[in-house]
């Protein structure tokens, strides 16, 4: 890959699997590509699963936002998980600053700014996003190339979807670059009512290719590789078919680039 895609995994809705999509698929990625991952979000998990807990009290996305000399060069941890797996990690802490960088004039705009040479030399840079839409968010939504928005079905998870959809659109119309990518189904299960309700509605609201075919299941593996903080493909206990659910995911996440790319040729 020539240049480096960022893609904000996004949504506003808490607890749909931002996180874990950032971190699982960031891993399987890592596995071939050289990875960042951006810990956009005050409660840091994507730092915690990553670091088996360590907290990062400087250069972290604190420095990012507050520091004009923010040093890049020495802000990457090669995460313990995998060699070619980066992380800019959050902090806490962030929440502090976030009524000085409301009162700036380039509040949204500070991360696209920095991203040029932050991504430089990485394939993949993903964003691990908070959940709402803030201005911590809108500076990823504008440094940003592709936005990929894991869906929980349901029906409160559907509205917020919209909300976003919406969002980006008006984005786009603002002449940032930014593209939907895909809808991924996080949490599927086919046996409840939900699913096929919301993943209907989804097939009804989007064009086929924005919504991901892959669907990750519902597992309490997940949920045991977190408490190991490890990704799912490097926990022994996974099932099998779970982890293939990532693996596929890859491809496919892949596949969506290269159309854009081939799309830009
Ligand atoms: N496919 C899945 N099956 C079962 N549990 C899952 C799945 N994906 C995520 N989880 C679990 O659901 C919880 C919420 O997921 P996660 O933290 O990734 O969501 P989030 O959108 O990042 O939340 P927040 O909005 O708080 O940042 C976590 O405990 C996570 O381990
Ligand atoms: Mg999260």
């Amino acid at each position: 890959m020539k240049k480096p895609v960022v893609v904000s995994i996004i949504n506003n809705k808490g607890g749909v699997g931002k996180t874990s999509v950032t971190i699982n698929l960031g891993s399987v990625l890592a596995d071939n590509l050289k990875v960042l991952i951006i810990d956009n979000d005050r409660q840091a998990n994507s730092t915690s699963v990553l670091t088996g807990g360590k907290s990062y009290e400087e250069k972290n996305m604190i420095s990012l936002y507050q520091d004009k000399e923010f040093d890049i060069i020495n802000i990457f941890e090669n995460t313990p998980i995998k060699k070619e797996l980066y992380l800019l990690p959050g902090n806490p802490g962030i929440e502090e600053i976030r009524s000085v960088i409301d009162g700036k004039r380039d509040r949204e705009r500070i991360l696209e700014k920095k991203i040029d040479s932050i991504a430089e030399g990485f394939d993949i840079v993903l964003i691990d996003n908070p959940p709402s839409i803030d201005v911590f968010a809108y500076n990823a939504l504008y440094a940003s190339d592709f936005a990929l928005i894991p869906f929980k079905p349901g029906a409160l998870e559907f509205a917020g979807m919209q909300n976003l959809i919406t969002t980006l659109a008006a984005i786009k119309k603002d002449g940032h670059k930014i593209e939907l990518l895909g809808v991924l189904v996080n949490m599927y299960n086919s046996r409840t009512k939900a699913a096929t309700k919301y993943i209907g509605e989804l097939i009804a609201m989007l064009p086929e290719e924005k919504i991901f075919d892959t669907m990750i299941p519902v597992s309490q593996d997940f949920i045991n590789a977190v408490m190991d903080s490890i990704p799912i493909d490097l926990y022994q206990d996974a099932n099998k078919s779970i982890v293939n659910t990532y693996l596929q995911l890859r491809d496919e996440f892949l596949a969506k680039l290269e159309t854009f790319n081939s799309k830009e040729a």
